[in-house]
C-alpha cells in the first residue's frame, strides 16, 4: 500500500450562484479504502462526478496511475477503470436486476441476438462471487431501497475497475448489509486497487477505512490516518467546531394526555395485533430488525397502505384516514422513508417544496399570499442550515443531504400535532443532526407528538422518551427511556411470537 493510484489537485468547480469546489486535492493510495467526509453541501459528490466523467472541472489536474489525464466522459472514465456508486440511484424501475446492470453492454448471441438467459446466468455468476443475494429477473421497482442500494454495487463491480467511488452506500442499509458491503469493498481491495468511500455514519468510518480526507464549504482540510485519530477530532475538523451530543432525550412529557391511540392494527401483509398510545409531547420511538413492520405501522395509520383490522383514535375520536393527504389534514404528518419518490418535487424550487404543502395556511379568501410562504421558507433555510443560494434554487440541484432537510422542513411547516418521521436523519452530517435533534425535542417540548423509525440505534436511544420494539410485525414490547440499552431493545427485537429467540444475529438490530 504505497503506490499512487490517483492524484487530483487544485480543482475547482462552480454552478450558477454555488462556487462548489475550489483548489480541491485529494490523493488515493492503491490497496487503500479512503474515506471522504464533510457537511452537507461540502462539495463531496460533486468531486466524484468530476472523477467520473459526469461534470466538467472548471480548473484542476487528475492524474491516473502515474499517467495525467483529461476525463472526458462516463465512458472515458469506465476506460480509465473508475467507477461509481451514486448517492442518489440511477436504477430504471421497469428493468430487471440483470437488465439494470448489464444494459448497452448485454451479451449477444453470434454478436447480434440479445441473450436474456445469458444475460441472467451471468448475473447470477456475480452475485455468487461476491455474495449478494438479488433475483437477477426480478423487477428493480419491486425491490426494497436497501436491496436497489445492492444492484447498484453489484453494477460497479461488474465493470473491472480499479477505482470505486461509492457515494453514502450505506445510507439505506442495516448493520448487517453494511457488514456484508464492507466485506465486499475488503474482498475488491488489492495492491493495485483502492476506493473512496463517502460516509455521513462515523461509526462506520473506524472499520472500513484506511486514511479519511476532510473537506469544508468546497475546499480541502485534511487527511489523517484513521488509526491514529478519533472520530470527535474528525468530527471537528469537517464541522470547525466541536460537537456535543447529549446522550438522552429531554424530559419526560408532562402531559398523560393520549393524542394518538391505535389499537389492534393489523395489515394482511405482515402487521398482527399492533397497538399503542401516543401522549402529547412524547417521542416514541419505534426500533426492530429490518422488516420487522416500523414502517408498515406508520403507512397504515396514514391511509398509505390498508388496515385489515383495528382503529386509530385521534384525541380520543375514531378515525378513517384514507390517504397520507387527509391524515395531515387531520394533523398527521408523515415524512416518508423514500424521500426521492414520495417527499420532493425536484424540478421546483426551494420555496415550493417547503411551503406548497400548507397552502391552507397561506391563503387567505383565495389569495395566495406569497411574501409569506417566502417569509416561511427563508426561515427554515436558515433554521436547518440549507446549503442553497436562494429559496428560488430547484431542489434537484442541492445536494443529497440538503435536499433531505427540506423534506424536513416541509413537515414542521406544516405545523401537524402529531408527526410521524421515517429514518428522518438518513444522509444528514453529524452537526446538522444535533440540530434536528434538537428542534425536534423543542416541538415536543411545545406538545407536538412525534413517532420516530430510525435505523440507528443510539439515534432511537438518545431520541426516545419511551421505545416500542417491534418484532415480526408484532410489538414486542415497550422500553421507558431510563431503561432502555441497545441489548434489552435487541432482546425484544429478536423475540419470535412464541417467546423463543429467532436466530438472527445481533449485528442486524435496527431502530
Ligand atoms: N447541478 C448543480 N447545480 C447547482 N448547484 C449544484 C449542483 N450540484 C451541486 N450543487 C451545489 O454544490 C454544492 C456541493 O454539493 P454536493 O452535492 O457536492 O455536496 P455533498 O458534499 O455531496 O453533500 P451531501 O452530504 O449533502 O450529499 C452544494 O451547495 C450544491 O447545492
Ligand atoms: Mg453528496
Amino acid at each position: 500500500m504505497s503506490s499512487e493510484l490517483l492524484k487530483i489537485s487544485g480543482v475547482s468547480k462552480s454552478f450558477p450562484g454555488v462556487k462548489a469546489l475550489s483548489d480541491m486535492q485529494l490523493e488515493l493510495r492503491g490497496g487503500e479504502v479512503l474515506a471522504l467526509v464533510g457537511e452537507n453541501g461540502a462539495g463531496k459528490s460533486t468531486l466524484m462526478k468530476l472523477l467520473s466523467g459526469i461534470y466538467v472541472p472548471d480548473e484542476g489536474r487528475f492524474v491516473v496511475d502515474g499517467e495525467p489525464v483529461v476525463i472526458g466522459g462516463t465512458k472515458h472514465a469506465q476506460e480509465l477503470g473508475i467507477s461509481i456508486i451514486h448517492q442518489e440511484f440511477n436504477l430504471m424501475p421497469d428493468l430487471t436486476v440483470a437488465q439494470n446492470i448489464y444494459i448497452g453492454r448485454e451479451p449477444r448471441i453470434g454478436g447480434i441476438f440479445l441473450s436474456e438467459t445469458a444475460m441472467n446466468r451471468k448475473a447470477q455468476f456475480l452475485f455468487d462471487k461476491i455474495n449478494i443475494n438479488l433475483n437477477p429477473k426480478q423487477r428493480v421497482g419491486e425491490l426494497t431501497v436497501a436491496k436497489q442500494q445492492m444492484v447498484e454495487i453489484a453494477k460497479a463491480l461488474s465493470y473491472k475497475s480499479k477505482i470505486l467511488i461509492m457515494d453514502e452506500p450505506t445510507a439505506a442499509l442495516n448493520d448487517a448489509e453494511v457488514a456484508t458491503l464492507h466485506d465486499l469493498i475488503r474482498n475488491f481491495i488489492k495492491p493495485t486497487t483502492g476506493v473512496i468511500y463517502i460516509s455521513h455514519r462515523m461509526d462506520e468510518l473506524k472499520a472500513i477505512s484506511n486514511r479519511i480526507t476532510v473537506i469544508r464549504d468546497g475546499q480541502y482540510i485534511d487527511t489523517v490516518d484513521t488509526a491514529t485519530t478519533t472520530m470527535p477530532e474528525v468530527i471537528t475538523l469537517m464541522v470547525g467546531r466541536e460537537i456535543s451530543g447529549e446522550q438522552r432525550p429531554v424530559a419526560a412529557p408532562s402531559s398523560s394526555e393520549t393524542v394518538l391511540k391505535v389499537s389492534g392494527l393489523s395489515t394482511k401483509e405482515l402487521l398482527k395485533d399492533v397497538s399503542f398510545d401516543l401522549k402529547r409531547g412524547e417521542i416514541l420511538g419505534f426500533a426492530g430488525l429490518m422488516g420487522a413492520g416500523r414502517t408498515e405501522v406508520a403507512r397504515a395509520i396514514v391511509g398509505a397502505d390498508k388496515m385489515s383490522a383495528g382503529t386509530v383514535e385521534l384525541n380520543g375520536k375514531a378515525v378513517a384516514m384514507s390517504n397520507p393527504a387527509v391524515a395531515a389534514d387531520l394533523g398527521v404528518g408523515y415524512l416518508s422513508e423514500d424521500r426521492k419518490h414520495l417527499g420532493l418535487m425536484l424540478e421546483r424550487d426551494v420555496k415550493d417544496n417547503i411551503a406548497l404543502s400548507s397552502l391552507k395556511r397561506f391563503s387567505k379568501l383565495g389569495f395566495l399570499n406569497n411574501p409569506a410562504m417566502k417569509a416561511a421558507s427563508e426561515e427554515y433555510v436558515a433554521t436547518l442550515r440549507i446549503k442553497t443560494p436562494s429559496i428560488a434554487q430547484a431542489a434537484k440541484n442541492l445536494s443529497g443531504g440538503n435536499q433531505q432537510k427540506i423534506v424536513i422542513a416541509k413537515w414542521l411547516v406544516r405545523d401537524c400535532d402529531i408527526l410521524i418521521f421515517d429514518e428522518p436523519t438518513r444522509g444528514i452530517d453529524v452537526g446538522a443532526k444535533e440540530e434536528i435533534y434538537a428542534l425536534l425535542n423543542q416541538l415536543a417540548a411545545t406538545g407536538k407528538s412525534i413517532i420516530m423509525i430510525s435505523s440507528e440505534l443510539p439515534e432511537v436511544l438518545r431520541m426516545s422518551h419511551r421505545i416500542a420494539v417491534m418484532a415480526e410485525g408484532r410489538i414486542a414490547g415497550f422500553l421507558a427511556s431510563a431503561e432502555a440499552t441497545q441489548e434489552n431493545i435487541m432482546e425484544l427485537a429478536t423475540r419470535t411470537a412464541a417467546g423463543a429467540r429467532t436466530t438472527e444475529t445481533p449485528a442486524g438490530v435496527q431502530g
